[in-house]
């Protein structure tokens, strides 16, 4: 490997995030992976992240949820008990003694869930009554009415404060993929007539709240927020996303917030490139602190990415899961293993999970050293 800086790849340099000093730019990217029995985080989840923590590099934990009304898939994780907040230490202690920096994914669903997944069988919550489809999936969601508003931004506030306590360096608050907060943000879902609705700065206002909630809680230099302005998952696409995109970059700054994970316009769908006029680049230049950049990148353009200084970092999904050695893998120019998508969501422990292979390392060659 090389030793000086001048002849390593712009992935592999050092940068300082606020008070973090990462040792390289390849993020790990929040990944679902729904092996958390009974919203409770296990022991294999130790494992799995310990594997992809690298000193100084900064791992996203998968989205967890913020309350007994967030959740919508099985086996996702929480961290609204204390229960949570107990099994989550183990993981993070994990990471840590790698050296890794950990952030947890704050999530809400908001109406992408339906009444099994609630408390007593109720109506999941949303900025709007408008229910997602197909309707055997997902119920009608009940509108939050204006004062009901408060109570969930404190949920937010709690789960920050409960991430801490088990041991997470921060918290990335989840204001993408059209969850709740997006599902505020959106013009295509947000039908709003109250203060949170109608206009641009109106439909901004909730998630604002919560990052200013969460800001008070734990303080800006470990908050990050994560935003997908033009992607259309779960119907939610907006008129004008590069006005919201930049609308929420200005805003942000306000509070001063360590980063801002923003998923690129080809990622319109989850897992699918799409050939695209925008970029992220305004947003960029809008945004004072520490620009992370996601969706389908490979080792050649988020070299390209951080070299241009169109982002400080660079997120992988879908490569990290399949490689848990992926800075070293880009570092060394290495050949990748291939993910399968069929052990994404499984509920196995192992399998899918904490079984992708690392590169033979050097010191496994030399378990075979040759006779002198
Ligand atoms: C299995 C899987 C689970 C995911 N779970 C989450 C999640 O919990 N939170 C989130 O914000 N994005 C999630 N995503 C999106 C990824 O973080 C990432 O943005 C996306 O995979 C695009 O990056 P990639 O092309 O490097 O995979 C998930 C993606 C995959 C494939």
């Amino acid at each position: 490997m090389s030793s000086s800086n001048e002849n390593k790849i712009p992935l592999i340099t050092p940068y300082k995030m606020g008070n973090f000093h990462l040792s390289h730019r390849v993020v790990l990217a929040p990944l679902t992976r729904q092996r958390s029995y009974g919203n409770v985080p296990q022991p294999h989840a130790a494992l799995y992240y310990s594997q992809r923590a690298t000193k100084g590099g900064l791992l996203i934990a998968e989205a967890t949820g913020v309350s007994d009304t967030a959740q919508g898939y099985t086996d996702t994780p929480g961290i609204w008990t204390k229960e949570h907040v107990e099994a989550w230490k183990p993981i993070v202690d994990a990471v840590h003694a790698k050296g890794g920096i950990f952030f947890c994914q704050i999530w809400h669903v908001g109406r992408v869930s339906n009444y099994g997944f609630q408390p007593n069988g109720q109506a999941p919550i949303s900025s709007t009554d408008k229910a997602l489809s197909p309707a055997e999936a997902f119920s009608p969601p009940h509108r939050l009415t204006t004062e009901e508003i408060p109570k969930i931004v404190n949920d937010f506030r709690i789960a920050s404060r409960n991430a801490i306590e088990a041991g997470f360096d921060g918290v990335e608050i989840h204001g993408a993929h059209g969850y709740l907060l997006d599902q505020f943000l959106k013009d295509r879902i947000n039908d709003r007539t109250d203060i949170y609705g109608r206009t641009l700065e109106n439909r901004c206002r909730f998630p604002l709240e919560v990052v200013e909630a969460v800001v008070n809680e734990i303080g800006a230099d470990r908050v990050g927020i994560r935003l997908s302005p033009f992607a259309n998952y779960m119907e939610s696409g907006d008129s004008n996303p590069e006005a919201l995109g930049l609308y929420m970059a200005e805003s942000l700054n306000k509070y001063g917030i360590l980063y801002c994970h923003m998923i690129e316009p080809r990622m319109k769908l989850l897992g699918e490139k799409f050939e695209t006029p925008h970029s992220l680049l305004p947003m960029r230049k809008a945004f004072k602190g520490t620009f992370i950049v996601v969706g389908g990148y490979t080792r050649e353009d988020g070299n390209k990415a951080i070299a241009d200084d169109y982002a400080d970092l660079v997120a992988y999904g879908r490569w990290f899961l399949a490689n848990p050695d992926l800075p070293k893998r880009f570092e060394l120019d290495a050949p990748l293993n291939k993910y399968n998508r069929e052990t994404f969501y499984v509920s196995d422990p192992v399998v899918g999970y904490v079984d992708y292979p690392f590169l033979e390392s050097s010191t496994a060659v030399s378990k075979y050293p040759i006779r002198m």
